[in-house]
């Protein structure tokens, strides 16, 4: 999990750029529509990153708990929601003090868990710090609809503004010979300046994308149930978002 895109000065250029790639009320409003169908009150988000679905739930007195691995996204989500409870944990191996009724894996988090073993431990993770009538929902990037776009397309340009400043992120990705299909994400951050574009990071990681069936065999290893897949199409990707509960 190399990546230092979300660390350093980098967690604050990814917040920047982020509130303009996705909606976040959108986003927050997608999600408790979830949660609140499943009448679930407390809430584990994993992957909060610098808190900005956190801010919606503390905003409306929600039960919510943030859990990410980087230090430098939790302190800016500290930041925004003084009153929010931020665990610095990973996903494939947390213990809460006690269960909740959902949690939330967001913003294609799910992309790092880049072997079996990974998701694995992610799942039964999540299963042991669930309710009995809890619910796991999460999203992943689409390998049948993402392999063939990047073929289609060498370079991918993203361009935000935030507070007066353009951002530009230009992305490579690359399939690999490497099992499960993995991917080389390149990605060069640019300010621009007087037109010009200054460089901010060159950030190289590399992620997964699964196909729907994977995720329900994984699911299934670990005693889920499936009891909604939703196709959603989101800024740059083809991403799945699926809602499941323990088999007990
Ligand atoms: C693409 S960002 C998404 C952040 C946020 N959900 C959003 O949409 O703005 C991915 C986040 O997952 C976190 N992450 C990656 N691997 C993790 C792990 N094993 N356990 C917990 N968090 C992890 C990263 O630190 C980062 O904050």
């Amino acid at each position: 999990m190399a990546n230092n895109l979300y660390t350093g000065k980098m967690a604050a250029i990814f917040d920047a750029m982020y509130q303009t790639f996705i909606n976040y009320d959108e986003e927050y409003e997608f999600y408790n529509e979830l949660i609140k169908e499943k009448n679930c009150t407390s809430i584990l988000e994993i992957g909060s990153g610098t808190g900005n679905l956190a801010k919606r739930f503390q905003e409306n007195n929600q039960d919510y708990k943030g859990l990410d691995y980087s230090q430098s996204m939790i302190a800016i989500a500290q930041e925004r929601n003084k009153n929010s409870l931020f665990i610095h944990g990973d996903m494939r191996n947390f213990e809460l003090e006690n269960p909740v009724d959902a949690i939330i894996i967001t913003g294609r988090s799910t992309s790092y868990l880049i072997n079996n073993e990974d998701i694995l431990d992610t799942f039964e993770s999540v299963y042991k710090n669930l309710n009995q009538n809890g619910v796991f929902i999460f999203d992943f990037i689409d390998a049948n609809r993402f392999i063939p776009f990047i073929k289609e397309n060498q370079s991918i340009l993203h361009e935000a503004t935030y507070e007066g400043i353009n951002y530009i992120r230009e992305s490579h990705w690359k399939t690999t010979p490497l099992e499960n299909f993995l991917l080389n994400w390149s990605a060069q951050y640019y300010k621009i300046v007087d037109n010009d574009k200054e460089i901010l990071l060159d950030d190289f990681s590399t992620v997964r994308v699964f196909t729907l069936n994977e995720i329900e065999l994984f699911l299934y290893l670990n005693n889920f149930e499936i009891i909604k897949t939703i196709d959603r199409k989101t800024y740059a990707y083809d991403t799945y978002v699926i809602v499941a509960k323990k088999n007990l």
